[in-house]
């Protein structure tokens, strides 16, 4: 079969980071271009982290544009608390060389969508700036998209308030946008990441994977959560990639999901309405998470990686072969 295409708007961001491993070690996936968004840090933090990170992982062919700074309505949030100053925990990866595409990230995901109708699927795993925009200076990308799939929201508790999850807190109106634009929205959310736990046995694994796990992996994931040997930090946006190439490891659920826009208390949380009463659903909602695939699959897509990242800097250790 074909890899499935995909866009990736993000805010990277630690988890981000993560996701973007996984999408470029998976062969199920080709990845069309990156977009940024304000989110985690600022925008000119996650363009940078977007750009260091396809060097580091060595996929210069693949565009990334830059796009919105903040929310559409709201001041700038961040989570830098979480993620560090840059964005990137402790990972302090060679600064890029190469530049941005030119042009705005809304554009890039219109033109990219137009380009081939029902073959790329977004994947939003920051605020939904971006999306929101592009939904509404051209509405067709609806139709044109092959899905749509965020990480974000949340049907139970929320991590920026008791009510919200932070990528649909950080700008509420663009998430209502994106949830009544007509489409299937794919909501995975905390309900289904808080379980993508960094436990020892993950770390142990990430800690024998050269370069990528000492420059990259290990440094985010230590700052980003304290490790232990059945908790530790959880990898939320890598299980919206995740999904994509494999629907099996996350059960979801149709729902109509409404964003709270107005609440004082509950402002940006997604009401999950999982009683549809003859209504049609505006969204599939991620339940569960099959942890342990869900691992299988990240540790064997991250070793392999490691190993390609290694063969292309001979100079440094070799990482032990599949078959050795
Ligand atoms: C989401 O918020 C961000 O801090 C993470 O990168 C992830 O996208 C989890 O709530
Ligand atoms: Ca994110």
């Amino acid at each position: 079969m074909l890899p499935r295409k995909i866009v990736i708007d993000c805010d990277p961001g630690i988890d981000d980071a993560l996701a973007i491993v996984l999408a470029h070690g998976s062969p199920d996936l080709e990845i069309l271009g990156i977009t940024t968004v304000g989110g985690n840090v600022d925008l000119a933090g996650t363009t940078d982290n977007a750009l260091r990170l396809r060097e580091f992982l060595g996929f210069a062919d693949v565009p990334i544009a830059a796009g919105s700074a903040g929310a559409l309505l709201r001041p700038r949030v961040n989570a830098a608390e979480v993620h560090g100053a840059s964005g990137l925990g402790g990972a302090l990866l060679p600064p890029a060389t190469l530049p941005v595409t030119g042009g705005h990230a809304v554009d890039f995901i219109i033109e990219t969508l137009r380009a081939d109708p029902g073959e790329v699927t977004l994947v939003a795993i920051g605020p939904l700036t971006n999306v929101a925009l592009a939904v509404l200076k051209e509405p067709r990308i609806v139709d044109w998209a092959r899905g749509l799939t965020i990480l974000g929201g949340s049907y139970t508790r929320g991590n920026f308030s008791p009510a919200a999850e932070f990528n649909i807190a950080a700008d509420p109106e663009a998430a209502a946008i994106v949830f009544g634009a007509g489409w299937t929205v794919t909501m995975i959310g905390l309900d289904v990441s808080r379980s993508a736990v960094t436990t020892e046995a993950v770390a142990d694994r990430m800690r024998a994977m050269g370069r990528l796990g000492a420059d990259l992996l290990i440094p985010c994931v230590e700052f980003y959560g304290v490790i232990t040997a059945d908790g530790g930090p959880a990898i939320h946006d890598a299980c919206a990639v995740a999904y994509l190439i494999d629907p099996s490891l996350i059960t979801v659920e149709p729902a109509v999901v409404d964003v709270e826009t107005a609440g004082r208390f509950t402002s940006g949380m997604t009401v999950t309405d999982f009683r549809l009463g003859g209504r049609t659903p505006n969204a599939l909602v991620g339940t569960s998470l099959d942890t342990g695939r869900f691992w299988d699959l990240l540790l064997a897509t991250y070793a392999q990686v490691a190993r390609t990242i290694e063969d292309q800097s001979p100079d440094l250790a070799r990482l032990p072969s599949p078959s050795s």
